[in-house]
């Protein structure tokens, strides 16, 4: 490996999770539905597709074995990217395209640039106009017929119970953003260390991710809550542990029925 290339930190948590380089969140060893959905996605379509936030890679290098033309793999973090370069086996290694860039405000690409966008985990630390602004950049960027996948974090996890409550009345007052919660930490009691937990979180649901894919122009093909069936027991409660949602880019002229 060049030594400029950071390590790869191990798996921890019965290999669940890495942790990231940056303290953003971990990279997940598992594969959800939606996730799947993609790679099977990648596999029928041999397009060229686009992870935002790729973590240390494990999806793209899924993708380009699934069959991908192309995978433009973006990062925030540098030595994340590297690494996702350096991971990448040598028979792929012309079907890469490292883009590092904070999305939205620092990522570009032309319109109808992809068949296929993937992004996981990202959206749960952003507020609502950065997730407005995410969809109508990544419509774009599809092709007419192209899909997005979104997998995100539901509240519905054993070590989120305590926010539970709080998330549920707002949905029922008709809050917009019922999962943003600014302070995580104050609703956390002292006995599971609230200093450990993020400090502001949008829980995703099925609800917000339509009206959102909606509101930027898509074409909603699924919108759930899917479980969680990896190794780390705190993550999982009832399988309603992640929210995900597939869009797709209209053709011009088709219309909303
Ligand atoms: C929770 S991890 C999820 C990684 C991977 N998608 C997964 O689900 O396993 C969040 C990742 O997003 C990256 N990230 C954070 N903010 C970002 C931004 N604005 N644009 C691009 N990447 C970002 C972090 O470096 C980190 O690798």
């Amino acid at each position: 490996m060049p030594p400029d290339v950071p390590q790869m930190p191990d798996p921890v948590a019965n290999g669940a999770f890495i942790p990231t380089l940056n303290r953003q969140g971990a990279i997940w060893l598992y594969i959800d539905e939606i996730t799947q959905a993609y790679l099977d996605f990648a596999a029928q379509s041999k397009g060229t597709m686009l992870e935002i936030a790729a973590g240390y890679g494990h999806v793209v290098i899924k993708a380009l074995a699934a069959g991908a033309a192309k995978v433009f793999a973006n990062e925030i973090d540098a030595g994340q990217l590297a690494i996702i370069q350096s991971r990448v086996p040598t028979q792929y290694s012309g079907k890469i395209v490292c883009c590092q860039g904070e999305f939205p405000e620092h990522l570009d690409f032309p319109d109808g640039s992809f068949d296929g966008i993937y992004n996981a985990r990202l959206f749960h630390f952003f507020d609502g106009n950065r997730i407005c602004t995410s969809l109508t950049k990544m419509y774009h960027w599809l092709k007419p017929g192209g899909q997005v996948f979104l997998v995100n974090d539901a509240i519905y996890r054993t070590i989120f119970k305590p926010l539970i409550p709080f998330y549920e009345r707002r949905v029922v007052a008709g809050d917009e953003w019922p999962g943003f919660i600014k302070d995580v930490r104050s609703l956390i009691p002292e006995s599971l260390h609230p200093s450990t937990f993020p400090a502001t979180m949008n829980f995703m649901d099925p609800t917000v991710l339509t009206r959102e894919l909606t509101r930027a122009g898509f074409e909603v093909m699924r919108a759930g809550f899917y479980p969680y069936t990896g190794a780390f027991t705190l993550g999982r409660l009832d399988g309603r542990e992640l929210a995900g949602a597939v869009g797709t880019r209209r053709f011009v002229g088709e219309s909303e029925l």
